[in-house]
């Protein structure tokens, strides 16, 4: 029975997340799996209790996620002392996304001040001449592979841009992010990062280097931001803590962004008159964009730690919970959003979906998310009067032959090969 199936292991559940996570909602919409010793939240409203609960949920196990062991045994109503006793033995406790109270407040406003409407604005300028490259080019062959060839190169460029990454160095960093093992890779050996040659380590040097270099000869950028940040008390990060935040902002923005790309590009083709629509009047993309997050948004999960015993959406949790938030599904729960499964392009309200999260950790890069993918697409459909994938490779509409990233954190295709029928002025 699929209910019995794991999430953070199982191949099959790969290609439909959706079908196993409705079978959990059938059971209440937080719901502890016969077996497992996490609960998993699919409803939107209880999905809202825990994003918005920082008190009584950690996000020391967003990045580990909710299937891996605690490095201790949670004893009693409140763990919170027991949990920062431990907190270095869960994977990736320094990084932003789970850090809990002043250690975030504190990380997070520097991330604020950097991802400033002008800088992105800035950006923006970039993004648009880069996409119009590529795009130009694969419009002119008349096919591309989106995803290893346009999307991936795409959005590491356009990050190293808006962080300050020399050029001369972005080769570096596009090879290391694509021999890079997918974040949450069902391999679990794949998820340990402190191995020296784990790619977020290996870009952490360069991210060291380059902050020690700003500090003495500031530049206009966001590393030379960085490196002469303080915290909103006045304390000074020291270079640790801004390696790791760089590091993270420039990984955070990969694979998840590349792959919303490739999320929106099998709408554009497969929903009936879509791509049409869309190339007479470009302003649809971006309710488009927020359709598909909604639907098919590149992150399908993350996780908290209840640390005091509390409820969630009237449920009991126990401190030491560990809990699941499905947000492949929370944004299709038919108590929210009426006929859950459909695409509907100009859905009232479509942006209050949380495939982004929502709270204190909502993602950093959402605009710059929103920004890019929106561009790129934007040059698609300029360049081209006709997208299609390539029937041999992926097969027909009706019966499409995919293949997924073996990830239980990032929804996403691994390749998508398009046919481009070039627009009769380019
Ligand atoms: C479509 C693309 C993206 C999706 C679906 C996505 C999704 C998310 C989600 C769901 C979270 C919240 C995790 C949680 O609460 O446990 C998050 C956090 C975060 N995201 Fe994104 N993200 C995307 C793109 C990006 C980009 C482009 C960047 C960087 C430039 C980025 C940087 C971050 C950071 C730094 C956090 C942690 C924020 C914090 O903990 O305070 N994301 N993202």
């Amino acid at each position: 029975m699929l209910i019995e199936k794991d999430f953070f292991t199982d191949p099959e559940i790969l290609v439909d997340p959706y079908a196993y996570f409705e079978e959990v909602r059938r059971h209440g919409p937080v719901f502890q799996p016969p077996g497992k010793d996490y609960v998993i939240v699919t409803g939107f409203n209880e999905a809202l209790d825990v994003f918005l609960n920082a008190k009584d949920f950690s996000s020391s196990i967003a990045l580990q996620g909710a299937a891996a062991p605690l490095p201790f045994e949670p004893e009693g109503s409140d763990i919170s002392e027991q949990l920062e006793r431990n907190r270095t033995g869960i994977l990736g406790h320094d990084l932003l996304v789970n850090l809990d109270d002043k250690a975030h407040v504190n990380l997070r406003s520097l991330v604020n001040r950097l991802f400033t409407p002008s800088r992105l604005k800035a950006n923006e300028k970039f993004i648009e001449s880069y996409s119009d490259e590529l795009v130009r080019a694969a419009a002119a062959k008349g096919k591309c592979e989106l995803i290893g060839d346009i999307a991936t190169p795409f959005v590491t460029v356009v990050i190293a841009d808006l962080l300050g990454v020399p050029v001369e160095d972005r080769q570096f960093f596009m090879d290391v992010i694509a021999a890079a093992p997918v974040p949450g890779s069902l391999d679990a050996d794949e998820n340990d990062y402190s191995g020296e040659n784990h790619p977020m380590v290996v870009m952490g040097n360069y991210f060291a280097k380059y902050i020690r270099e700003r500090q003495l000869n500031p530049r206009n950028d966001i590393l030379s931001e960085l490196a002469h940040a303080s915290y909103p008390d006045g304390t000074t990060p020291n270079l640790e803590d801004l390696v790791n935040l760089s590091t993270f902002m420039f990984g955070a923005g990969q694979d998840t962004s590349a792959k919303l790309i490739g999320n929106a590009m099998r709408f554009i083709v497969d929903e009936p008159g879509l791509q049409d629509r869309l190339r007479q009047d470009p302003s649809l993309i971006a309710p488009m964009l927020e359709e598909v997050l909604r639907l098919e948004g590149s992150s399908k999960i993350t996780a908290r730690l209840a640390v005091r015993d509390t409820t969630i959406g009237g449920v009991s949790i126990a401190a030491g919970t560990k809990v699941a938030i499905a947000l492949a599904v929370i944004s299709r729960d038919p108590a929210r959003w009426d006929e859950p499964n459909k695409f509907t392009l100009g859905r009232p309200r479509i942006k209050e979906h949380l495939s982004f999260g929502r709270g204190a950790h909502t993602c950093a890069g959402a605009p710059l998310a929103r920004v890019e993918v929106r561009v790129l697409l934007e040059k698609f459909f300029e360049y081209t009067s006709k997208i299609d994938l390539d029937p041999l490779r992926h097969g027909e509409p009706a019966a499409r032959r995919l293949t997924f990233e073996p990830s239980f954190i990032v929804r996403g295709l691994a390749e998508l090969q398009l046919v481009l029928e070039p627009a009769s002025a380019s």
